[in-house]
């Protein structure tokens, strides 16, 4: 494992007993959770679908796919242990899981996934691309295990489109960088479109927050 790949590993096992009570702050958790809400319509799951929540954390957003689904594949990962014991437990909470749905929760590193070529119909990322440690490996891999014609959405951070969000952005850049070793300033879109059909669906606060989707040719 990469140096840089140990760093962001590591950081995340360690905010993970924080890392709720930071979403579920007042401003952020209003905002996020509708983004992330907004994402999940984008991937317009169908029953039987195979499903991938790459980077899944906490499992934030678990609950509210196996809420849109009868039957099918929902596969949780993340790189982080102390994240997916997090998800797991979240998962345990909830009464009514549809019969149907086969849902695991497991260890898997985007940049050399487990899963094998065209497995997935339907993908989504919240917030990991831009922390994922080689963005263009886990590109390649994402467009490896996502089946021709199938659908990813990612929501992310990046750089704002007027010039009055930079005086928000710089603060934010530096903290996720010091404290999340994440890179809000990468160009995302870019790297996805050497894989994918990328088209622009949402954007929000000044473009720092925008939602893509993306399909495999
Ligand atoms: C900012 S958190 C986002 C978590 C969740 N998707 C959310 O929206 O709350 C980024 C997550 O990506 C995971 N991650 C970072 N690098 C990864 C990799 N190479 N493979 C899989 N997950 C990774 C981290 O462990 C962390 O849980």
């Amino acid at each position: 494992m990469s140096t840089k790949k140990k760093k962001v590993k590591k950081r995340y096992e360690r905010w993970t007993p924080l890392y709720d009570k930071i979403d579920n702050f007042p401003f952020i958790s209003r905002y996020q959770k509708k983004w992330k809400k907004n994402a999940l319509e984008a991937l317009d799951l169908s029953d039987g679908d195979k499903v991938l929540d790459i980077g899944t954390g906490t499992g934030e957003i678990l609950p509210w796919i196996v809420d849109r689904m009868e039957e099918g594949e929902v596969i949780a990962s993340d790189i982080s242990e102390g994240m997916l014991e997090r998800a797991r437990g979240r998962l345990k909470k909830l009464e009514n899981l549809p019969l149907g749905v086969d849902i695991k929760v497991v260890k898997d590193d985007i940049e050399s996934s487990k899963f094998p070529d065209d497995h997935f119909d339907k993908m989504i990322a919240t917030f990991t691309f831009t922390t994922v440690p080689h963005l263009e490996k886990a590109v390649s891999e994402c467009s490896r295990i996502l089946r021709s014609g199938g659908k990813m959405i990612i929501l992310d951070t990046g750089r704002p489109d007027s010039v009055y969000g930079y005086l928000l952005f710089y603060p934010m850049m530096i903290s996720a960088k010091v404290f999340g070793k994440t890179h809000i300033d990468r160009n995302v879109k870019n790297a996805l479109a050497e894989k994918f059909e990328v088209q622009p669906i949402q954007k929000n606060m000044m473009g720092m927050a925008y939602t893509l989707e993306c399909r495999s040719p």
